[in-house]
């Protein structure tokens, strides 16, 4: 079989093209991905002379392109995880969120029709169904309200992939997932971002009182359950994917803190995100019951493995910290706290 994996050298698509390469080689894998700033090369290194891996450097929103890709490789399925991820990002400027993660939707779910893609799997967010209060979960009939402009322009997308699935009969499934840490991850997000910062003596900056909560999910067993619901979710299915590790922000500061050794006086309380969601959790019985997925990482050991990763893996964050982040992280944090 072969598929198209979107996104393929950002932090969970190239996770999920490494580990799928290892664990299904009879699975060939086309990997587009832009190479936005959060695209890296460097993560594919391992898959260097894999003939079943090849790499190709597209816009999925451009048609003219993707419908090359398509006519010359011939995927029989799609995997997409190809997006603008960053929320604050997205606070700071929407418009690359619609044209990636709207457009680029659209795009593909047209060239999937068109080509008699057998299945297309859309990677969501947990962030589509809104906040909760302190008690409670979403569930996959949850209703959609988005409130950041990123998570707009992913229930954007999950609408186009429920009505291509409606309207024109595609076979289309949609993943939703909380928060996911592992190596690999651009160290905006704020598990590598307190990370590094600790490592180099910076302050941390948390958001606010820094109680909003999420929902921890290791990015290997976030690839594991995509794969299964590739291979076994019926037609039009939806499934949340969480990692029953619900923190506060702050609770996971110290524990990175704790396990470097540094002091709680680097935390720094900055100016709170706008429209900040306070608690996401995720209602993922479905998954559990219909496919037999449950997350096999606890987060007690695989943050401390996380954090080893970082620490073994110093040259890869130090690269992706030069150059155009720096200019981002003046932006964000208005040189408040470097
Ligand atoms: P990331 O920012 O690390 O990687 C995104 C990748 O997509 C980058 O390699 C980038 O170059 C590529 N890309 C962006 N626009 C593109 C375009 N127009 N054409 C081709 N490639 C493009 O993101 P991530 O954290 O790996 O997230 C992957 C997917 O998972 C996204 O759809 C995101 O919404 C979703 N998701 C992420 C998390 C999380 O915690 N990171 C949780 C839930 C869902
Ligand atoms: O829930 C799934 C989502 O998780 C994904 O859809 C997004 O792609 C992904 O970026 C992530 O979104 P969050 O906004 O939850 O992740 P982030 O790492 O940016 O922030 C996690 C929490 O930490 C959030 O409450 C904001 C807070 N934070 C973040 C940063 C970067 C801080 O307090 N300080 C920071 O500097």
């Amino acid at each position: 079989m072969k598929v198209l994996v979107t996104g393929g050298a950002g932090f969970i698509g190239s996770n999920f093209v490494l580990l799928l390469r290892r664990a299904r080689p009879d699975v060939e894998i086309v990997n587009v991905d832009l190479l936005s700033y959060a695209g890296n090369l460097e993560n594919l290194r391992p898959l260097e002379g894999d003939e079943g891996h090849v790499f190709v450097r597209a816009d999925v929103a451009d048609r003219p392109a993707m419908e090359r890709l398509f006519r010359e490789h011939r995927p029989e399925g799609v995997l997409h995880f190809a997006a603008e991820s960053h929320v604050d990002r997205s606070i700071l400027d929407a418009t690359p969120f619609v044209h990636n993660n709207v457009l680029g939707t659209q795009v593909l779910l047209d060239l999937a029709r068109a080509h008699g893609v057998r299945r297309y799997l859309q990677v969501s967010t947990d962030e589509v169904y809104g906040t909760l209060g302190p008690t409670g979960a979403f569930c996959e009939d949850t209703p959609l309200a988005p409130n950041s402009p990123y998570a707009a322009s992913k229930a954007a997308a999950d609408l186009l992939v429920r009505a291509a699935t409606h309207t024109h009969g595609l076979d289309a499934v949609i993943t939703r997932c909380s928060n996911n840490y592992g190596p690999l991850q651009f160290p905006e997000k704020l598990i590598p971002l307190m990370i590094a910062n600790a490592l180099e003596d910076k302050p941390l900056p948390v958001y606010g009182d820094g109680l909003q909560v999420r929902d921890w999910l290791h990015v290997h067993d976030h690839c594991t359950a995509i794969w299964t619901v590739f291979e076994k979710a019926a037609p039009g299915a939806v499934y949340n994917i969480g990692g029953e590790s619900e923190r506060t922000n702050i609770q996971v500061v110290k524990l990175i803190l704790g396990e470097l050794g540094k002091p709680e006086s680097l935390i720094r309380s900055v100016k709170d995100r706008p429209g900040h969601d306070r608690r996401y959790a995720m209602d993922a019985r479905r998954i559990r019951a219909d496919l037999g997925w449950t997350p096999a990482r606890r987060f007690e050991e695989a943050l401390p493995e996380t954090i080893r990763w970082y620490l073994q893996n110093r040259g890869w964050w130090e690269r992706v910290r030069s150059g155009a982040y720096r200019e981002y992280y003046d932006r964000q944090y208005g040189g408040r706290v470097v």
